[in-house]
């Protein structure tokens, strides 16, 4: 109950302070420490890279709400996660003349040119939530701690298996990485793995599929990763993994899923599989995810999938619709770490995020249930349906 109040606290402060922001959005620069003056057709452009999954409909939405209600233009495009169309989604924004153009990148390094020739127009660019890499022309990148959501993945791992109270196992495990195009998907897996390593170190831990042994590195991460985040990729890699499992007489105990399509694509293989594995009791694998997505909300409460880490995107879209605004006042933007793009520390700013599963608290301490979720306003009891 605390955490619900706590939850729906947050969503108030989080409006309200974009309702200030709005509020000095809609008066010129006078006040600012920068040179021009805001004016209602300001564009902020909007390039989110795919339709395909929910998460980008409800961050593009949010967004675009956020800069309309602050009295500014937003033109929202998708790029269906195609590179071509992104760079064309940019230069586009270019002709329009936009002031910002904001990118949730299909392709970190791919949107490097197109960006290029946005700074060469004067346009300010933010990489949302993925990092653009290889380039100085990005000038803020907002998204939530990385390293974190990994952390709470092998947590919630480590803490069901038992392993820090001494089980021994061994145990067998099946880890993911997302897309090699994006520079999240390491990090998820940087703060995952160096929590497993030492398990896989001590032989508590293995992989029968042998992709990943002790030696792997985090620098081997795009060895195990799913190409565009897909679920159909996700499937397909689980079904030849599950080849090693002998028709399901080698228990499958857990896997490190930092996605909830991917994890989805696990629970078809599974299912599709015939493995003997029963949900509801100990021979179904503790299966985690990532963006809290209604279909993984609906597959906790079903007990398909144990975890999701909930990344509220109406708290990054308000946060980056408040970036927008100061620098449409021509005012400093306050940003709280760097994050290296292989080029630049591109100032940034870094959100929390938390465990979701089917009785939060209850269930480990810091984590929050499916109807915390629900009862923040972030989704609706009638909206957790199958994929
Ligand atoms: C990542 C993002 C995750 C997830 C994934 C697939 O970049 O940080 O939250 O949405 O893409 O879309």
């Amino acid at each position: 109950m605390k955490k619900r109040l706590l939850l729906i606290c947050l969503a108030m402060v989080m409006v309200l302070s974009l309702s200030l922001s709005a509020c000095s959005g809609s008066r010129s620069s006078d006040e600012g420490s920068g040179d021009a003056a805001a004016s209602s057709d300001d564009l902020v452009f909007i390039s989110m890279p795919t339709q395909g999954e929910e998460r980008w409909i409800k961050d593009g939405e949010e967004l675009k709400a956020g800069i309309e209600a602050a009295g500014y233009k937003a033109e929202l495009t998708y790029a269906q996660d195609k590179i071509e169309q992104q760079n064309s989604d940019i230069e586009n924004a270019i002709n329009k003349g936009a002031k910002i153009i904001v990118i949730g990148a299909k392709d970190g390094s791919a949107v490097g040119p197109a960006v290029e020739k946005a700074r060469e127009a004067g346009i300010k660019v933010i990489a949302y939530d993925r990092l653009i890499m290889d380039t100085d022309a990005v000038d803020y990148y907002v998204t939530f701690q990385l390293e974190k959501v990994g952390v709470l993945e092998a947590e919630y791992v480590i803490e069901n298996l038992g392993l820090e109270d001494g089980a021994t196992g061994p145990f067998n495990i099946e880890l993911f990485t997302g897309s090699a195009d994006d520079n999240n998907a390491k990090f998820f897996f940087k703060g995952a793995w160096e929590l497993l390593q030492p398990y896989f170190e001590s032989g508590v831990l293995t992989s029968p599929s042998g992709r990943v042994t002790k030696d792997f590195t985090v620098d081997d991460w795009q060895d195990i990763s799913i190409d565009s985040w897909k679920m159909e990729n996700a499937q397909k890699e689980m079904d030849s993994r599950l080849a090693k499992y002998n028709g399901g007489a080698i228990q499958l105990n857990a896997v490190l899923s930092p996605y909830d399509g991917i994890s989805q694509g696990v629970i078809n293989s599974i299912e599709q599989n015939g493995m003997p594995w029963k949900v509801g009791t100990e021979t179904w694998p503790w299966i985690t995810g990532q963006d809290a997505t209604n279909y993984a909300l609906y597959n906790i409460n079903q007990g398909t999938q144990g975890e999701t880490v909930w990344k509220d995107t109406r708290v990054l879209a308000k946060k980056v619709a408040e970036v927008c605004v100061s620098l449409l006042n021509g005012e400093t933007v306050a940003t709280d770490a760097t994050m290296d793009n292989n080029n630049i520390d591109v100032p940034s700013i870094l959100l929390d995020s938390v465990s979701v599963t089917k009785n939060g608290e209850s269930d480990a301490k810091g984590t929050v249930s499916v109807q915390d979720v629900v009862d923040s306003g972030y989704t609706t009891a009638d909206a957790i349906k199958p994929e």
